[in-house]
């Protein structure tokens, strides 16, 4: 592999603390210099200060980010590839296509398969095909439950060693808090940290939508707050009984954020992540029951919206994750409480929350520690950031590129978004993977 400089951009760094002019150079797949330097400004000829810039040297590649913003690889750690099984939806090649296109060099792919993902054999084929896919770091989480059941656990000391990052249960709540318990203190003692889908069943019912006015209006069933709130509130009790970490899936609620904001002041081991539709969006999105907008846990209030945005700007909520769902019309193009629930993100998600920047809740650098650092932390990955030494994965980002979301430019196979023909400024316009370019935009 040619070395390759990427020259003049803006890199921010929530890892390293940089924020400024840098020119990162890249051999062999590796970071191995981050210099500072003074961008000339665009159209100039370049100084001899840099002598591969001064001189042409074709064994150099030559990246320009100038006007740009160079990030380390953005990582979303709650995707939905659907292979095996519903490879019609999304296979791993289609997702990782997909994630390449929205910025992310790394994802984590949730276990609801078919078969699950509950054992080595589904662990390896995931990792198999991952590995002939475009590039993009795929990292598997396993069943928390046998079959996502609920009923017995799962084979961490097999999946651990296949290569799970974590275990979760999610699409479905674990709803026997013994086998919760056991499952935070079976996941401790091999080093797996757990995702909790925090729903309590009962209180979902029939519901099919945030519970409310709105809801009464639209004559659908509603879902209220605390079929969240309280699975959150007892996962946080199993987690200090346990001492296990626990990392809380999609927060929708103020509820939520309120309680792991006392969490974490009490200095217990929990993290949490939203998504962009739970920041970007409320229930009055399935006003016309766009299918689309049909989600688990379901869109809620202004009030919701606010707390979430709130805790992720006073760091309550560590990660912004895309919880990427990819349906087929065949789900989608039905009556709303026929639906499947679920949107696809990894193509929109760094434009809306880049849109976060742009309103003033939180800085760019916030930005790379919610969308990277801090899900590179969570997951206890071996490299974080652009440091010399680190392969180099990282996203080059246009934050003042303009564009209509066009859901029929997507990479991934599904359309249920319900950002399509929204206006959004920003978005990728490459990302690297160990030092490979493996989506460039133009
Ligand atoms: O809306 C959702 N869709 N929520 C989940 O928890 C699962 C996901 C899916 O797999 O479609
Ligand atoms: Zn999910």
């Amino acid at each position: 592999m040619r070395p390759t400089r990427i020259k003049g951009g803006r890199v921010i760094d929530a890892e390293t603390g940089i924020d400024g002019l840098f020119d990162i150079l890249v051999e062999d797949g590796t970071i191995v210099k981050v210099e500072k330097t003074d961008a000339p400004p665009p159209g100039a000829k370049h100084a001899g200060q840099n002598p591969e810039l001064a001189t042409p040297n074709t064994a150099l590649d030559i990246i320009d980010a100038s006007g740009k913003v160079v990030v380390p690889g953005l990582i979303d750690m709650h995707t939905h590839l659907r292979e095996p099984g519903h490879e019609y939806k999304e296979t791993i090649q289609t997702g990782c296509l997909a994630a390449a296109h929205g910025g992310f060099s790394s994802i984590c792919c949730m276990p609801n398969t078919e078969p699950v993902n509950d054992n080595q054999s589904v662990t390896d084929y995931i990792l198999r095909k991952a590995s002939t896919a475009c590039g993009v770091r795929v990292y598997p989480v396993g069943a928390i439950s046998k079959g996502l059941r609920g009923q017995s656990l799962a084979e961490y000391g097999e999946m651990k060693a296949a290569g799970v990052v974590a275990v979760s249960d999610d699409g479905n709540p674990v709803m026997d808090a013994q086998l919760m318990r056991r499952a935070l203190e079976y996941a401790k003692g091999f080093g797996l940290l757990v995702i909790s889908h925090c729903e309590e069943r009962n209180l979902t019912a029939d519901g099919v939508m945030n519970e409310g006015a709105t809801a009464t209006r639209l004559g659908l069933a509603g879902i209220p707050n605390a079929s969240e709130t309280v699975m959150v509130a007892r996962d946080i009790a199993l987690s200090e009984l346990t001492g296990a970490r626990l990392h809380i899936a999609h927060v929708s609620t103020e509820g939520s954020v309120r309680l792991i904001r006392e969490a974490k002041a009490r200095g217990l081991s929990v993290t949490a992540e939203t998504a962009p539709h739970y920041f970007s969006l409320t229930e009055e999105a399935v006003i016309n029951y766009d299918t689309n907008a049909k989600v688990h846990p379901p869109l809620r209030t202004a009030k919701d919206r606010d707390a979430v945005r709130e805790g992720l700007a006073d760091g309550t909520i560590d990660v912004i994750a895309s919880d990427h769902a990819p349906h087929s019309t065949v789900e989608k193009d039905l009556e709303f409480d026929a639906a499947a629930n679920g949107l696809i993100g990894l193509e929109t998600s760094l434009p809306l929350s880049l849109k976060l920047v742009e309103t003033g809740i939180f800085s760019l650098g916030n930005l790379v520690a919610k969308m990277s650092i801090n899900p590179a932390r969570i997951l206890e990955l071996n490299h974080i950031g652009l440091k010399v030494g680190n392969p180099a994965d990282l996203t080059i980002i246009d934050p003042e590129k303009g564009f209509q979301v066009d859901a029929n430019t997507f990479r991934s196979k599904s359309r249920n978004t319900p950002f399509n023909g929204w206006r959004l400024t920003g978005r990728a316009m490459l990302t690297m993977v160990g030092g490979k370019v493996v989506f460039r935009g133009d």
